[in-house]
């Protein structure tokens, strides 16, 4: 999400007449688009924004600029203010409308511009996308879900969702265009439409899309388990260009912590659910977000988070550990896990999936798979990467006149996560 808004900064940017510059001391504008979902990237970014500080006394053109989801906070702007005069804007999520008037004024020197974030505004920007031949699409913003430990929907406000039609209008015109792959974006798609007056849901807007001819590949993320119903599930398997590919964040695999996270299934909902998606969609491939050491997680509930990893099978899961985030009921929540025993379960967890990733890789040595090459494995010479429908990325041998390609790779060889592999047909 947060890639695509940046995206979309830039074609704000570039719509004033500002151009890329490979480095920050070159540049006359600086945005930070900033993140809060855990105390890390909010650390990060106080640390480049002191940094501007002496770039402005070398170039004091330069206009400074922090929006995004950690301005959106409660207070932040006005400690930004306060702590950092030397940012001339301050936006947040809601009114990435303005940021192309507020530039105009700092660039009249009208110092520190910044504004009440009262209305959540969403605008059809021009936008300069940096992921080819993927293309992201917003359908719905924000998050009603409430889950005691996320500040998003302190952030992003409440659930909107775009009208179908703008959103077929953009996936049609990323299509002519040359685009391959589309990733609908939402903080929960599976509730699109519910706050249209048309009524339209996510498997209508995915029926719609599948509909489209020509090659190309449809993702989506992120689904809430409770949410994912079976129509959509039939939506995936009905279209071969939407790919059997389902990220289901499960967050912990203990029933009573899924209940003190507000997440409203159990455990066995979610192996309900699992064994409907893998009935329909045998080749899926199926990732997830894990959190440890929310408040008041016994070891006995890691282990059942453990347990849980273990049967479901992920292809790969994002885990993470719990940060106090002030706003949230967690933050206030007894029991706070101290930071040594959340290391210990996050080395765990991280040790259990790998050694699922790897079980699942060892199974696809030998095999051929459709892939979509993404781009330069900068690691390693004349090495592309691409993604298998199921979402595994695959590197091969090959140059980047191959970028945007559909191409058949054997798997050779598997170190865990990596794939390794070689192109034995292409388009
Ligand atoms: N601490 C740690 N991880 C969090 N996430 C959301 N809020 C927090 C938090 N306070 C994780 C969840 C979510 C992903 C995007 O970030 O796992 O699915
Ligand atoms: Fe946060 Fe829960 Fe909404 Fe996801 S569904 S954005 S975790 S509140």
């Amino acid at each position: 999400m947060n890639i695509h808004d940046s995206e979309k900064i830039a074609g704000i940017l570039e719509s004033l007449g500002y151009t890329v510059c490979d480095s920050v001391e070159k540049a006359d504008i600086v945005v930070f688009n900033t993140c809060c979902i855990r105390e890390t990237a909010e650390q990060k970014i106080y640390g480049h924004i002191g940094a501007i500080k002496k770039l402005k006394q070398k170039n004091p053109r330069l206009i400074a600029v922090v929006c995004g989801c950690m301005s959106q906070q409660e207070g932040v702007a006005d400690k930004i203010k306060a702590s950092y005069p030397y940012i001339d804007i301050v936006l947040g999520t809601s009114n990435l409308n303005l940021l192309a008037d507020a530039i105009k004024m700092a660039q009249q020197k009208k110092k520190h511009y910044s504004v009440e974030f009262l209305q959540y505004r969403e605008e059809d920007f021009k936008q300069s996308r940096t992921s080819y031949p993927n293309a992201w699409v917003n359908i719905n913003y924000g998050c009603n879900n409430f889950c005691t430990y996320c500040i998003v929907p302190y952030v992003r406000g409440r659930e909107r969702s775009r009208p179908m039609e703008d959103i077929l209008t953009e996936v049609n015109h990323l299509l002519s265009e040359g685009y391959k792959e589309i990733t609908l974006l939402g903080q929960n798609v599976n509730s699109y439409g519910h706050d249209l007056e048309s009524g339209e849901s996510f498997a209508q807007l995915l029926h719609e899309i599948g509909k489209i001819e020509g090659k190309f590949r449809l993702r989506f993320m992120t689904s809430h388990p409770k949410d994912l119903s079976q129509d959509v599930i039939d939506a995936i398997a009905s279209y071969p260009n939407i790919c059997d590919n389902i990220h289901l964040p499960v967050q912990s695999g203990s029933n009573r912590v899924l209940k003190q996270m507000n997440r409203r299934y159990t455990r066995e909902n979610y192996f309900d659910l699992i064994k409907k998606i893998r009935k329909s969609l045998p080749h899926v491939g199926i990732t997830t977000d894990i959190m440890v050491g929310f408040p008041g997680e016994t070891e006995e509930d890691f282990m059942d988070t453990l347990d849980l990893v273990r049967r479901v099978k992920y292809s790969s899961a994002f885990c993470f550990v719990y940060s106090r985030r002030k706003g949230t009921p967690a933050y206030s929540m007894e029991n706070q896990i101290p930071y040594s025993v959340k290391r210990d379960r996050i080395t765990r967890l991280l040790a259990c999936q790998n050694e699922v990733t790897k079980e699942i890789s060892q199974t696809m040595v030998g095999q051929c798979y459709e892939v979509l090459v993404e781009g330069a494995n900068f690691k390693y010479q004349d090495t592309m990467c691409g993604r298998t429908e199921s979402g595994r990325l695959v590197n091969f041998k090959c140059d980047d006149s191959y970028i945007g390609k559909f191409v058949t790779v054997k798997i050779e060889r598997a170190s865990s996560a990596t794939l390794w592999g070689r192109i034995v047909t292409e388009e």
